[in-house]
Order: structure tokens, then sequence, then C-alpha cells
């Protein structure tokens, strides 16, 4: 395993930053409840295992990843992000050289006898690990096709983990094919990022239908957990855009909307979930707000 600093980022109190309005309405006029600050475990798993999907490509997959990782373990959760695209984002994004890795995740796919831990890295943050990737894995959705099972390697290779985690985060590639499916199947449920944008809406048909399919004939308890909805300006095409995944999805969407700021990819490029990099700035405090949703809403213990 690979380690560093943790001790580089202190925990601060997020109830002085976010002020809490009881009984707020949501960008869609919907009246809810304040998610509370939650409280803390006392023991630690066994974990919701989350796929970030959508097969449509930059509606903030990897970024939710990371945040809502980085609040969770922020709010004393114990976190693992698994890195499931090949371009590595996720790993970049969370201060971790996915070229150097001594093991990634291609590497717990196809070697059968490794330990699952020997791929599981330490980031600077307390309680967030990673599982990296690197562009070797964009080779797995070939070579998974001959495998035996070849749908459930994650699944099964994710398995021991289960019992030490609260949540596992899979940020999937942005397709539809093996290896996002491998994703559904090792999921207990889906988080789908949509981007408040022109055709966001395109394309959901199909990874509605592919969550049916892994549904309905390998994981019969995969849920939609929920539809976040991101980069959010306030612009009347925004408000339009919301509305319609509203239409679409209902309740399903969450309460927390996310907006749009360069501060996202500047902590990126800092390699630090935002609530570590400006903890006081609006997209931090929004990935907080659904990161208590998300516990509020009974996904994350
Ligand atoms: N709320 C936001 N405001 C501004 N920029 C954002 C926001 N969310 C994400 N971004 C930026 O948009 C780009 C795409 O985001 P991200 O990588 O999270 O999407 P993705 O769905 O994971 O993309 P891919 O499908 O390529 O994996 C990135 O440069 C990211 O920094
Ligand atoms: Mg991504």
């Amino acid at each position: 395993m690979g380690e560093c600093d943790r001790h580089a980022f202190s925990e601060p109190t997020f109830e002085v930053i976010d002020t809490v309005v009881y009984m707020p309405t949501d960008l869609l006029g919907r009246t809810y409840q304040t998610f509370p600050a939650p409280a803390h475990l006392k023991e630690h798993g066994p974990a919701s295992v989350i796929a970030m999907c959508n097969q449509k490509g930059g509606v903030g997959k990897t970024t939710s990843a990371i945040n809502i990782a980085g609040a969770l373990s922020q709010y004393g959760r114990r976190v693992l992000v698994v890195d499931f695209d090949p371009q590595g984002a996720a790993t970049a994004g969370l201060g971790i050289n996915g070229n150097t890795a001594q093991k990634t995740i291609y590497d717990a796919l196809f070697q059968t006898h490794m330990d699952i831990h020997e791929a599981v890295v330490h980031t600077r943050f307390p309680h967030l690990d990673v599982i990296p990737a690197n562009i070797d894995l964009s080779a797995a959705e070939i070579q998974l096709v001959t495998e035996m099972g070849r749908e459930r390697i994650l699944s099964t290779v994710l398995q021991p983990l289960v019992p030490e985690y609260d949540a596992i985060i899979i940020d999937c590639q942005p397709s539809l094919g093996l290896l996002t499916v491998n994703a559904l199947t090792a999921a207990s449920g889906v988080i789908i990022p949509v981007a408040t944008e022109f055709f966001a809406l395109r394309g959901v048909a199909l990874l509605m239908d592919s969550i049916e399919k892994v549904r309905s004939r390998i994981n019969a308890s995969l849920q939609v957990y929920g539809v976040l909805p991101t980069m959010y300006t306030r612009t009347i095409h925004s408000e339009e855009v919301l509305q319609r995944i509203y239409e679409k999805f209902g309740d399903q969407v969450f309460h927390t909307v996310i907006s749009r700021s360069i501060k996202l990819p500047d902590a990126s490029v800092a390699a630090a979930p935002i609530t570590f990099f400006a903890p006081e700035h609006k997209c931090a405090k929004e990935y907080r707000e659904a990161t208590r949703e998300i516990i509020a809403r009974g996904i994350v213990a």
C-alpha cells in the first residue's frame, strides 16, 4: 500500500460554514427538510457500492465521485474510490500517479490470485483511499470478452473490501461497454450526474435500459440512487433543462444541485476535493449538501 502524508489536511467543522436553513425550497420549487449534519459512525462497513455512471462524457462523473468521496470522508465515513476509467482522472484528481502505482484496477481484474488490498492506495486525505487506473485499463474491455463470468469480475474483486468501507464509489468511463456493465454489477446503486445543459437527456434512455438489463439479468438489487444535476448556471436555459430532468426522473432528482464554477477544475489541478481545497466555496457547500442528502436518503450509512 502506498501512503501519503495523511495529516496534510485538518478536519474543519462544517456546521460553522454551512448555514442551516430549515424547510428550504430547491431550484425545482420543492420544499424539503434540511439535511442534518450526519451522526458519527461508531462502526464501519459494510459499504454501499455506488457507480457514478452516465455514458455521456464530461457531465461531472469524476468531479462528483471525487468531491462526494471527499465530503463523505470529512463526515467520518471510510471511503474508497475505484477509478474505472482508463483516463485515470479520479486517480490524478486525488493526487495519485496512476502510472507509478504498484497495482491498478487493471491488475486486480486479471490477476486471479492478487490480494485486492495491494491495489489500495491511501490518499493524503484521512479515510479516503483509491484504487488507481491508468491507460492499461483501455485493453480490459476487449480482454474481458473472453473471460469466464466476464460481467461479474469487478464485483468479485471488490468483495473483500466491502466490509472495510462505508462507501465504495466507482468512477465509470463514458460508455456502456463491458467495463460499465461490470461497475453496474458490482454496485448496490447508481448515481447519475446530469449536466444542466442542452442535450443533457440525450442517451439517457439507453443508460436506463442498460441499468434495467443489468438489474433483470445479473444484479437484482441494483437501484437508481439518484440523479445529480451538475454545472448549473442561473439562466433560463439551465432552469428549463433542470425542469426537464425532473419531468424524466421525478423525485429521483436530488434536491441539491451543483453549480458551474471554475473552482472545480481548479481543485482538480490542485489534486484535491474542493471541500479540502476551498471549503467555503459555494461548490464545496453544494457537494457537502449533496453528501448529507446521500446520507439522509440512506444511500450511505
Ligand atoms: N460544476 C462544474 N463546474 C465547472 N466545471 C466542472 C464542473 N463539474 C465538472 N467540471 C469540469 O468539467 C470537465 C468534465 O468533468 P468530469 O471530468 O467530472 O466529467 P466526467 O463525466 O467524469 O467526464 P468523462 O465522461 O470524460 O469521464 C472537467 O474539466 C471538470 O473539471
Ligand atoms: Mg470521468
